[in-house]
């Protein structure tokens, strides 16, 4: 991979480029200590213990665009900003420009979905405690198909191959996301009018859906998101501003 292009047309300084890795995030997170120039960008080629939310692995075939950004954290902040809905929004744009035939969209907290299928996840970690860093880890199914894939996520994913029958430059790919994602950091300084920007992108608005966090399941119609990230959902009881959870849908 052509790592000076990376950092000659985007806001990326330093780049990290393995052919195989445990996973760009672990790789990231080790990478930390030794204080590299921000932002750092891992990619990876193939990865062999990729990392999804809770205790999700993340399908890393060659073919899968897997990146990691350490950028330093907002000084002032003290819950952190939504930072994967930011992200969700960049990777979503860039798909969108490349391939302008699909529907892409956003579902809340996480992922992109392309022709309602997941396209791409976002795994946002927190370095331990004291690093002013952050580290965001995505994965874009460009290239890599599906018909490939074990059953277990063949049923809900999908890759741009998949989707228009062309294969896409990597290089190309990674470069478009990070413009828009270096746009999105800026607005997530500004605190800009996230909600307003999710919503004509989000995969859930007015599905009925169940959202299970902490043992608890609470129901309703999805009506968007809030500046800081919550969904809203419309229960019996009212609106509900929920903060972090596992959606299901329950049509
Ligand atoms: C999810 O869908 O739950 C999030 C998936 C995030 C996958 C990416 S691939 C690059 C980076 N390295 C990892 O191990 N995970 C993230």
């Amino acid at each position: 991979m052509d790592t000076r292009r990376v950092r000659d047309e985007t806001f990326v300084r330093s780049v990290e480029h393995r052919l195989t890795v445990d996973s760009t995030n672990s790789l990231a997170l080790r990478m930390i200590e030794d204080s590299p120039e921000l932002p750092l960008l891992v990619v990876a080629d193939e990865q062999t213990a990729g990392r999804g939310r809770g205790a999700n692995s993340w399908w890393s075939p060659v073919g899968c665009l897997m990146f990691s950004l350490v950028i330093r954290r907002l000084e002032q902040e003290e819950r952190l900003p939504p930072y994967s809905l930011h992200m969700g929004l960049a990777v979503r744009a860039a798909l969108a420009e490349i391939a302008p035939s699909t529907e892409v969209a956003v579902k809340w907290p996480n992922d992109v979905y392309l022709d309602q299928r997941k396209v791409s996840g976002i795994l946002v970690e927190v370095p331990p405690a004291g690093a002013d860093t952050l580290v965001i880890g995505v994965g874009i199914n460009v290239n890599s198909s599906f018909q490939d894939a074990p059953s277990s996520v063949s049923r809900v994913g999908t890759s741009l191959y998949d989707a228009t029958g062309s294969t896409f430059d990597p290089l190309n790919v990674l470069c478009r996301v990070l413009r828009h994602v270096e746009r999105e950091l800026d607005l997530v300084q500004r605190e800009s009018g996230l909600a307003e920007r999710w919503l004509p992108v989000c995969y859930l608005l007015n599905r009925r859906v169940a959202l299970e966090s902490g043992g608890r399941t609470v129901s309703g119609v999805c009506a968007g998101i809030d500046d800081s990230g919550g969904l809203l959902l419309a229960t019996d009881s009212g609106v509900q501003t929920i903060s972090s959870g596992v959606v299901s849908f329950a049509e």
